[in-house]
């Protein structure tokens, strides 16, 4: 995982190298680093934690230099100490790496043996060390690194300076995303778009196994043959703004509030909303003959398909599986050609998600992509691209990206359902009308959110929580035990209601809490009967249900949250509230870093 940053410029760049860096931050904030250089040697500060601790060690000791490359850690090989903080440097070059250098022990044990030292636990010192071996045998930067690259195993990022070549960067990219940008008089490279928005728009992104020369002219991109070669310059989206939290306390909880906003723009985009029917863009293909979908994800992701897969096998009465990225790529399941695989995810970028679309791909599948960063590498490389309209996500515990990914596949789901007429124009106008009646019921519950805070001093003094539910409430109960288990740090099992009795309810005493999503659906009785069972073992039942379920349960629940009657169609847009506020609420009353829990990132680029 991990940010890489660089500039090779013609004025100071350690602030600006900075500023990106913290917009970097969402791939990792264990440590951060930066080296340039000055007069031809390489001068670094790195720190552990947040960027904004380098930012401190850089007011003490600020950093010259007009060429440097930057870093945002997330932690693989070796803990997140100062020493294990990139760039790692040698007495010839500083290198910045992202990804996983997967025989980094067998040449590690190699250059040791050849007299070479290391200084850190990480992978990624062998690369450094590896070039460095190479450059004292006389080969050139270039050379160096091409030769050092047909070594190096893994899916990785690499960007390097020299000492004594001022303006040089060399990066490489196998498998993690590295773009380049274009100014004038200086040329910058970085993981994504976004760290490059104040610094230029005019984006290339680097493909597959290539690496480039870049100085403060332009860059020369080389493939993995060593030809080189062009890539396309494009204008970036991305804003040059750094998102702020306005008035609110945390990203999450401006995320939260955002939804009813940015699901109506994301309606608006896959709804025609005159015509109350869903709108695809055009495709080379037609999705209705598909035999089969294959939905992937991870995270919150992967929980926001399987709410889908409820609904296209209902709708659409197609056969779907909902599968997570990181098993499904390395299963070897047998592809149907005629198939869909649809890759669901926010940042674009997650290394598994992305492996397995390119898994589909080479298998013949056609390729559908749910992603809410439009510059992103899953969303250039699948063949339609279905955008999330999110906006930035910056809170690590993923929110407005879920609801969102649930519009666009609630609508996908009415348009094949249509075309495949297995449902008819009058009931896919009906669901279509329930999905634009979400926002207004959203903004019902949000003016309502105290009511979690109060709630949440119940889940804040529990060791664990069980979450339940049933139909689209059961990838919900998961949702809610992942939001909790991120932000608070309390374990938390999301279960199917009913099966419950198979195990589970062993964990259940008179002082767990147990949280209860039950919309008034065909399966609200099954669920209340799930609950009695709860009860009578003395659970502390959270139940979150219509005025009606809310009444049922009021004398015998620990607490009742009545919601908004809606279609249960719309019934997990509204269920997925509940469980992220009283995520948040107890996060802050534990004292957690909400928007950056320990241990975790925003995208992660590693398998
Ligand atoms: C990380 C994030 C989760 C996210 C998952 C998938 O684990 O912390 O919030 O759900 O990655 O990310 P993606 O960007 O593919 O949706």
């Amino acid at each position: 995982m991990c940010g890489i940053i660089g500039i090779a410029g013609q004025s100071a760049v350690a602030d600006r190298l900075l500023e990106s860096l913290r917009r970097l931050e969402y791939r990792g904030y264990d440590s951060a680093g930066i080296a340039t250089l000055v007069d031809g040697r390489i001068e670094r500060r790195r720190a552990e934690g947040k960027i904004d601790r380098l930012a401190a060690r850089l007011a003490e000791e600020p950093l010259a230099g007009t060429t440097g490359i930057g870093h945002t850690r997330w932690a693989t090989h070796g803990a997140p100490s100062e020493a294990n903080a990139h760039p790692h440097a040698t007495d010839r070059l500083a290198l910045v790496h992202n990804g996983i250098i997967e025989n980094h022990a067998a040449l590690r044990k190699e250059l040791i043996a050849r007299g070479h030292r290391f200084s850190s636990e990480t992978d990624t010192e062998v690369a450094a060390v590896l070039i460095t071996d190479l450059l004292a045998g006389g080969a050139s930067p270039k050379d160096a690194v091409a030769a050092a690259l047909k070594r190096l195993e893994g899916a990785f990022a690499l960007a390097i300076v020299f000492v004594g070549k001022p303006g040089l960067i060399i990066v490489a990219r196998r498998g993690s995303p590295l773009a380049l940008g274009f100014g004038q008089g200086e040329t910058y490279i970085g993981s994504d778009a976004m760290a490059l928005a104040p610094l230029s728009r005019r984006i290339a992104y680097l493909e597959e196994g290539d690496w480039a020369e870049v100085t403060p002219d332009g860059a020369t991109i080389y493939d993995e043959a060593g030809r080189v070669v062009a890539r396309p310059v494009r204008m970036a989206e991305s804003t040059g703004a750094l998102v702020g939290k306005g008035n609110y306390r945390h990203f999450m909880l401006k995320e939260i509030h955002e939804q009813p906003v940015v699901l109506g723009d994301t309606l608006k985009g896959c709804l025609a909303l005159d015509m109350r029917l869903p709108r695809l863009p055009p495709l080379a293909f037609k999705p209705e003959e598909a035999t089969r979908w294959t939905l992937i994800g991870c995270g919150t992701a992967h929980y926001a398909s399987r709410v889908a897969k409820y609904w296209l096998e209902e709708l659409a009465q197609v056969p779907v599986e909902s599968e997570l990225a990181s098993e499904f790529r390395y299963r070897r399941a047998p592809l149907d050609p005629k198939g869909i695989a649809l890759f669901v995810s926010q940042s674009g970028e997650t290394a598994d998600t992305l492996a397995a679309l390119r898994h589909c791909k080479a298998n013949g599948l056609h390729t559908i992509g749910v992603v809410n960063v439009p510059e992103s590498s899953i969303a250039r490389e699948v063949e339609v691209s279905l955008p999330t309209n999110a906006g930035p996500e910056i809170g690590v515990a993923s929110t407005k990206a879920f609801t969102t990914q649930l519009a666009v596949m609630a609508t996908l789901a009415i348009a094949i359902g249509l075309a495949r007429r297995t449902i008819d124009e009058k009931r896919a106008r009906a669901l279509a009308e329930a999905l634009i009646e979400v926002p207004a019921r959203m903004t019902e519950v949000l003016a309502r959110a105290a009511q979690f805070r109060t709630l949440a001093q119940t889940l804040a003094a529990a060791r664990d929580v069980i979450y339940l539910g049933r139909g689209t409430c059961y990838p919900l109960a998961l949702e809610g035990a992942l939001k909790l288990k991120e932000v608070s740090y309390i374990h938390a099992e999301g279960y199917a209601a009913g099966e419950l009795k198979h195990g589970p309810i062993a964990l259940i005493d008179d002082v767990m809490p147990v949280v209860v999503l039950a919309p008034p659906d065909h399966l609200y009785e099954k669920t209340a009967s799930n609950v009695e069972e709860v009860i009578a073992r003395g659970a502390k039942v959270i139940f979150i249900s219509d005025a009606r379920g809310a009444a049922q349960f009021k004398d015998r629940a620990l607490a009742t949250v009545e919601m908004p009657d809606v279609d249960p169609f719309a019934a997990p847009f509204l269920y997925a509230l509940p469980v992220q506020l009283l995520a948040y609420y107890t996060a802050v009353l534990r004292g957690t870093d909400v928007d950056q829990p320990r241990n975790l990132a925003k995208s992660v680029t590693v398998e």
